[in-house]
């Protein structure tokens, strides 16, 4: 009965969404709702909301506000865009939306030119923002508003709110029990640490697919590459996955080219619910810097190598992520906190 409600997808900001992700999944429109999820309640757009909206048009989207708010708050906000410097052709706004009423909702995908599927909803509200998504078709994201002091006639909202996100992780974690969460990304993305600590925290089982596979050929990842070459490992990788299909709660960690064949991609959607841990170039090579137990990057000019092999593979794993976590200066348990909010 609560379904309805319930966000396809958490995050914590709108400013920490993969939206390179999106795009790589098909999404080409976003609608968006402003106060609260954007800028604070009736502020005007600043420079975070400049520059992402600056990126999005450049990465390729249709943006469309759509806000239950009068049409000068709404305007004010556009026009600081507009003033920011944003090219704005294909940014559109709908006020006094009436939400969760579906009619505004399909008209903001009409100006966008975007259909279902390609239309996703970002917005901090429940009962307005993510059950008219839903009623409308299309991916739900709920982000926490920006600003936790709210008006009185908010904060009895948001108690219930609160309640249907009760119900809401509930019944997310009963399916994960009944699965595995599976950990993708680069080498030295943090697959190894997370992994272990989520499978502590969550009294889950830890499985490293390289060890597995370690293991059974009783040789390291390196002397595998050199005796046996690259082709022969994937094999094994493959082998490892199908090896572990009737396994549940576990945390898997991947080896970080295990998603680029189809045939992995699909067996670790069968396996569970897969996270991809994004981190830079940058800090894969601060940290892999001395590392000399990765075939692929013992390369004479490491840094060259790192950022070749990301931008082959960042789409595979973009494409397939459950949920994106962006890495980068954030700590371990920040990172667990955002795969807990959000899975
Ligand atoms: C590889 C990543 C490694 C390991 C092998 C190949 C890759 O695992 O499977 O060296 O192709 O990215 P980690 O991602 O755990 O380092």
């Amino acid at each position: 009965m609560l379904e309805g409600f319930y966000p396809s997808r958490r995050a914590r900001s709108s400013y920490d969404i993969d939206y390179e992700g999106l795009y790589e999944q098909g999404f080409r429109g976003i609608i968006y709702d402003i106060d609260n999820t954007l800028v604070e309640h009736g502020a005007d757009a600043d420079e975070r909301s400049i520059k992402l909206f600056n990126e999005l048009v450049h990465m390729g989207f249709s943006v469309c506000f759509l806000s239950n708010n009068k049409r000068e708050r709404v305007r004010r906000f556009y026009d600081g865009l507009v003033e920011g410097g944003v090219n704005v052709s294909r940014i559109y706004y709908i006020y006094d939306a009436k939400k969760p009423s579906r009619k505004n909702y399909r008209l903001a995908m009409k100006m966008m030119g975007t259909k279902k599927a390609s239309t996703c909803f970002i917005g901090d509200q429940l009962f307005t923002d993510v059950y008219g998504a839903n009623r409308t078709g299309i991916r739900s994201l709920l982000v926490r508003p920006i600003n936790k002091k709210e008006e009185i006639q908010i904060v009895f909202k948001r108690r219930l709110e609160k309640f249907v996100l009760t119900f809401y992780h509930r019944d997310r974690w009963q399916r994960l029990k009944q699965s595995n969460l599976i950990l993708i990304g680069f080498m030295g993305s943090g697959k190894t640490t997370i992994g272990k600590a989520l499978s502590k925290r969550w009294g889950f089982g830890y499985i490293d697919t390289d060890e597995l596979i370690e293991k059974k050929e009783k040789m390291s990842i390196a002397e595998i590459f050199e005796t046996k070459g690259e082709d022969y490992f994937r094999k094994r990788e493959t082998e490892a996955l199908k090896y572990l299909l009737r396994s549940r709660k576990n945390i898997i960690c991947t080896g970080g080219g295990t998603p680029l064949k189809d045939e992995n991609m699909r067996l670790l959607r069968k396996l569970g619910y897969v996270v991809y841990l994004k981190t830079s170039p940058k800090t894969v090579l601060e940290r892999l810097k001395d590392d000399t137990t990765r075939p692929l990057l013992q390369k004479p000019d490491k840094e060259k190598a790192v950022r070749e092999l990301m931008e082959e593979r960042r789409g595979k794993y973009q494409r397939q992520a459950y949920i994106t976590v962006i890495t980068d200066g954030k700590r371990v348990d920040e990172i667990i906190d955002e795969i807990e909010q959000d899975i």
